[in-house]
């Protein structure tokens, strides 16, 4: 995703500084070039050669070895990136770069670069609610810094409350939303995922084995290319996508009311979820106690979410999943018909690596123009942008 991305990571000294390792991890995975800069007082927290091995680059923080040098001084740095990640912020390099102070080699690259800088602020809870922070904080949105909000915890200090540096995997997202191209900008996208989950009693539920990746993975892509998105979700152990709009829901009928509330303002609809189709006709108010004899449960049918936005469709782009075992595309054909979609992803969910609770999918497009697109094996994030890039394709026509 981030394939030859030149990416400067700069860490200030505070106790965050080793999720910083993290974050660099994320970025390098994704296939970005890191440079670290590190402020002296982060040497304090985490060695340089932390960063050093796994960034595979020289990591910096003398500001006059580096003017020295004549290929790698801080404005070669400053002109060569793409994106300028400050995690974790103290109030100091905030306050000073809000001042166009540029005191030492982080403060100074930042001063050079042209480059989106994205800051993850990290403190104690008095700090960051004082006046002059916010000011500052302000004073750098105003002149088009980025934040990542720190969030509520129980601080290194010992206090409790806002100040802890965002999770790693969240100002990963971030940075990728800085650089990503914004072509769904205008869009209003509702993504459902995960399973549904229907009750038999308080204890017990009928359900299937989606964990949401799919969609979230959809969530997370659609969000970095500008849309406005509203993720619906049933049950899973993921973390919420960072600038998505998340509704968590339970059964089937609880996520039919959350869509139905919500698809009339939307231009795409994307249905990943593996919404039960049946639930049980009678919720038990109590415990159901183990007899000697067999336990029979009636089943009814759950509307079939899809099909209704399907009938009462207007001006949104309708995507469906279809999730086969067998006669994959004239199944998800009929999808396709009955439901009045305009694209079916069909995943044949008995292949290995394809469907439910993996990270990759193996899957075909089929279009409402005939058109069938076969894709490889790929991982979810990969599909999630190959589905995006369809769907874009089409709604162009
Ligand atoms: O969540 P993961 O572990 O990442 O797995 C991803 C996935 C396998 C769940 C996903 O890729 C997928 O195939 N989702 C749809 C699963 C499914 O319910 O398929 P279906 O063929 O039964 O339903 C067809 C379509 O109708 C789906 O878009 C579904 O959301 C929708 N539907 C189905 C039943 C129902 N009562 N209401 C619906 O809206």
């Amino acid at each position: 995703m981030l394939k030859g991305k030149e990416i400067i990571l700069g860490v200030t000294g505070g106790i965050a500084a080793y999720k910083a390792v993290e974050l660099l991890r994320l970025l390098t995975k994704a296939g970005a070039n890191v440079h670290v800069l590190m402020t002296k007082a982060a040497m304090e927290f985490v060695t340089p050669l932390t960063f050093q091995t796994l960034s595979m680059n020289p990591v910096h923080s003398e500001l006059f070895n580096l003017i020295a040098e004549r290929e790698i001084g801080h404005i070669a740095l400053a002109d060569r990136a793409q994106l300028f990640i400050i995690a974790p912020a103290t109030a100091n390099v905030i306050g000073k770069l809000a001042h166009g102070l540029a005191d030492d080699l982080l403060t100074t690259t930042v001063m050079a670069t042209k480059a989106p800088v994205l800051i993850a602020p990290a403190m104690n809870v008095n700090m960051y609610q004082n006046p002059l922070y916010r000011e500052n904080e302000t004073r750098l949105r105003q002149h088009g810094f980025h934040f990542v909000d720190p969030v509520q915890g129980m601080l290194a200090c010992g206090w409790e409350g806002e100040g802890k540096l965002q999770d790693p995997q969240l100002i990963f997202e971030a940075a990728l939303a800085l650089l990503a191209r914004k072509d769904l900008a205008g869009e209003r996208l509702l993504v459902t995922a995960g399973p549904t989950r229907e009750e038999i009693d308080p204890i017990r539920y009928i359900s299937n084995y989606s964990s949401g990746k799919m969609g979230y993975a959809l969530a997370r892509a659609a969000s970095r290319r500008g849309a406005r998105v509203t993720l619906i979700s049933g049950p899973t152990c993921l973390q919420e996508p960072w600038g998505v709009e998340t509704i968590q829901v339970t059964s089937a009928e609880e996520m039919r009311q959350a869509v139905l509330v919500r698809s009339a303002a939307s231009t795409i609809v994307i249905k990943a979820a593996a919404v039960a189709d049946y639930r049980p006709k009678v919720r038990a108010a109590e415990k159901l106690k183990k007899t000697d004899q067999p336990l029979i449960l009636e089943l009814v049918k759950n509307p079939d979410i899809l099909e209704e936005l399907g009938k009462a469709k207007q001006g949104a782009f309708l995507v469906g999943f279809a999730a086969e075992t067998f006669d994959l595309v004239r199944n998800a054909r009929k999808k396709l018909t009955e439901k009045n979609l305009d694209l079916v992803v069909a995943n044949d969910v008995s292949q290995p690596g394809a469907g439910f609770n993996v990270d990759t999918n193996i899957v075909k497009l089929l279009a409402r123009d005939g058109s069938v697109e076969e894709l490889p094996l790929l991982t979810k994030d990969e599909l999630a942008e190959q589905i995006l890039d369809r769907i874009v394709a089409l709604k162009k026509g």
